[in-house]
């Protein structure tokens, strides 16, 4: 698989087999996400990785709000990961006085770049993931034991295919979404 075949490829998976993901393969899928960019290369990305179905299940019914559609997915999901940020570290270098201000969302686009990173990775190893928004983040940390410096970002979950692989949606057409000046 080449760039643009891993670019134009990558689905969000929904149907998984019923069959876990080594941890030594999501080691590896972590271990590329690290060479994502971020904000003056604070590497605040942090990843929770577990293939517990207790906490799984958990997640399904106590953190995606109730949606069903999310709980439908997680209840046949083989593992999920919890992208997280260690929280005030982007968006500012102190030798430059250098800060963002009250607006600062650096430290979210620099988990959201890592979050694509780690899709990415996935998908090059075999691995199918879909990203959860709709999610209760402080839920999700509880029920983690995520440090108290991090807050969660994103849940992504995972697993091997089950089935075709997931249809592509429909894309805005380049003459939409571009211009030069
Ligand atoms: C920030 C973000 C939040 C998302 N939240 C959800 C979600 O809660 N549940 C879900 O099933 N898919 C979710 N998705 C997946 C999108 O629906 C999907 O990426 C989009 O429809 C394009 O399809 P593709 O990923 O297969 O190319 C999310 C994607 C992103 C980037």
């Amino acid at each position: 698989m080449n760039a643009e075949e891993l670019l134009r490829e990558r689905r969000s998976v929904r149907k998984f087999k019923d069959e876990k993901v080594d941890k030594a393969i999501m080691t590896e899928i972590v271990e590329l996400s690290r060479w994502a960019p971020s904000w003056a290369n604070t590497q605040v990305a942090r990843y929770t990785i577990t293939d517990n179905e207790q906490i799984i299940e958990s997640i399904a019914n106590e953190a995606v709000k109730g949606f069903s559609y999310n709980m439908k997915t997680l209840k046949n999901a083989k593992g999920v990961a919890i992208l997280s940020y260690v929280k005030g570290l982007s968006g500012m270098i102190q030798q430059y006085n250098i800060d963002s201000g009250e607006d600062n969302t650096w430290d979210v686009f620099d988990a959201g770049i890592a979050c694509q990173t780690f899709c990415l990775a996935a998908h090059s190893k075999g691995v199918g993931t879909c990203i959860f928004g709709v999610i209760d983040q402080e839920k999700i940390a509880e029920l983690v034991n995520l440090p108290s410096d991090q807050s969660v970002a994103a849940l992504i979950v995972y697993g091997y295919e089950e089935g075709e692989h997931a249809q592509a949606a429909q894309r805005k057409d380049v003459d939409q979404i571009l211009r030069f000046v």
